[in-house]
């Protein structure tokens, strides 16, 4: 009877210990995915970026020169926003993982709506479509801004 108790307790504890690991590695969520830097490193590094190719691929800008459209020029230019206006997509999905979320509705809200703007803009992008695209460039900046307005200024008071 003993021995068999120990026998289990022997087999038991390498899961444990293997379970501590798998926790300490996935940070505190039960997931498979976790973060791969801090919310501000994934707003600085990961979604400024990729939103940058995007504004810089609308509109028009005036230089000593006068103004220049900014609208890409090659099939290659506007693959670059395709694939630009991907990645943001994608970081609506990314915003809602556990270590990045807030698990507050609102939050997810704008992330939904940071996905939704950015395939918006993937599809302008597709159809070489420079109205549409300066569109959705203003859409994405409208979620931008609003979740900043909630969350950040929530940050500063506290
Ligand atoms: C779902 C909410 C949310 C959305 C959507 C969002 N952000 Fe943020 N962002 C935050 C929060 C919260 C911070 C503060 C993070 C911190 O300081 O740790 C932040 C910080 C930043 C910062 C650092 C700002 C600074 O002055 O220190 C940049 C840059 C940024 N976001 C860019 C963007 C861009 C560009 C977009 C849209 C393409 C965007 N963010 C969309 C929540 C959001």
């Amino acid at each position: 009877m003993k021995t068999h108790g120990y026998a289990f307790f022997a087999l038991c504890t390498p899961v444990l210990v293997l379970m501590a690991i798998a926790g300490c590695s996935a940070g505190s969520s039960d997931t498979p995915y976790a973060p791969t830097g801090s919310q501000y490193q994934f707003m600085t590094d990961y979604l400024e970026p990729a939103s940058d190719v995007i504004w810089d691929s609308a509109g028009a800008i005036i230089t000593a020169e006068g103004e220049v459209d900014l609208q890409p020029t090659t099939e290659e230019g506007w693959l670059k926003v395709v694939h630009a206006a991907t990645v943001v997509a994608e970081g609506g999905n990314l915003l809602m993982m556990p270590g990045l979320a807030m698990g507050e509705a609102d939050w997810n809200e704008y992330a939904q709506g940071l996905t939704r703007a950015a395939l918006q803009a993937k599809r302008a992008a597709q159809a070489q479509d420079a109205d549409a695209l300066f569109d959705a460039g203003g859409a994405i900046y409208n979620v931008c801004r609003a979740c900043h307005n909630q969350y950040m200024a929530q940050d500063e008071f506290e």
